[in-house]
């Protein structure tokens, strides 16, 4: 039976989902994570929400078996269509970086009209702006396709005059919309954050504010362990990290995501 020493289960199509493992070992520092990306399979952004469904039962079954007291749904384009099959199925609490993130964009604006840049599986499900509906009738959600930022991220090519033209490519729609809180909707973003902040105050608003949904997960993932008297307050906290393939460039790439060096010997490659 998971309590609150058990760790909690993080899963991702690949990578990117540290970033989200990352804003939670910086709020929940006791806490132990069991990271799954499926590096073999990544990226889950391009396919249908039949196969990604598929793909997100096989990964939360595998975290499962470990125990887990909780899992937190890393990815966008799975929690844009999975977390309602996965509440159902798994008797646990399920943590997706959707709602989080509607949540906090809904806070940080003012006017009610929110811009989110994801992929187009997180876009064509309507995920985000059925989360918006949900919190305030008067807000207006305007999202956009930004998919060429995951293999920017992934490259490490995060500043300079291609992403800053990327990122104008893709904002450029969104202009006209007033909007004034823009939300980062994929978990490869955040390493962009910066050339997105340049572009969108030029190009959206001054003062638009980016939210971005991986510590808006973090920090509604505290008050949920609190609640359920689930977290873990004292020792030390540390990251397992589980992929389906070890990709070239792995460390590189992962510590880029984590913000950190990744300890390799705490990396295991499986089959799922
Ligand atoms: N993890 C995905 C997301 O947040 C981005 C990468 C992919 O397409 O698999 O939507």
């Amino acid at each position: 039976m998971a309590d609150a020493s058990s760790p909690i289960g993080v899963f991702d199509s690949g990578l990117g989902g540290l970033t989200v493992a990352s804003a939670i070992m910086d709020a929940l520092p006791h806490e132990r994570i069991v990271y799954l990306g499926d590096t073999a399979r990544v990226p889950y952004g391009t396919r249908s929400p039949r196969t990604v469904l598929r793909y997100a039962r096989a990964c939360a079954r595998r975290l499962q078996a470990h125990d887990i007291k909780l899992l937190v749904i890393a990815c966008n384009t799975v929690s844009a269509v999975a977390v309602d099959m996965l509440r159902v199925e798994l008797d646990m609490p399920v943590l997706g970086v959707i709602g989080p993130g509607a949540r906090a964009g809904i806070a940080a604006s003012v006017n009610g009209r929110v811009g989110v840049i994801a992929t187009r599986g997180t876009v064509a499900s309507g995920a985000y702006g059925r989360e918006l509906a949900g919190l305030s009738s008067k807000a207006e959600l305007f999202p956009q396709a930004a998919p060429l930022l995951v293999p920017l991220a992934e490259e490490g090519w995060i500043d300079g005059a291609v992403p800053s033209e990327v990122v104008q490519h893709y904002l450029e729609p969104l202009a006209a919309a007033g909007v004034d809180t823009l939300i980062l909707g994929c978990t490869h973003y955040p390493l962009l954050v910066g050339v997105i902040r340049e572009v969108a105050a030029r190009v959206l608003s001054a003062d638009v504010r980016v939210v971005d949904s991986a510590h808006a997960t973090a920090t509604e993932l505290q008050a949920l362990l609190v609640s359920r008297g689930l977290a873990r307050t004292e020792g030390p906290g540390d990251l397992r990290i589980m992929v389906t393939d070890l990709p070239g460039r792995f460390a590189e790439v992962a510590s880029r995501f984590l913000g950190r060096d990744i300890d390799e010997s705490a990396v295991e490659q499986i089959d799922l």
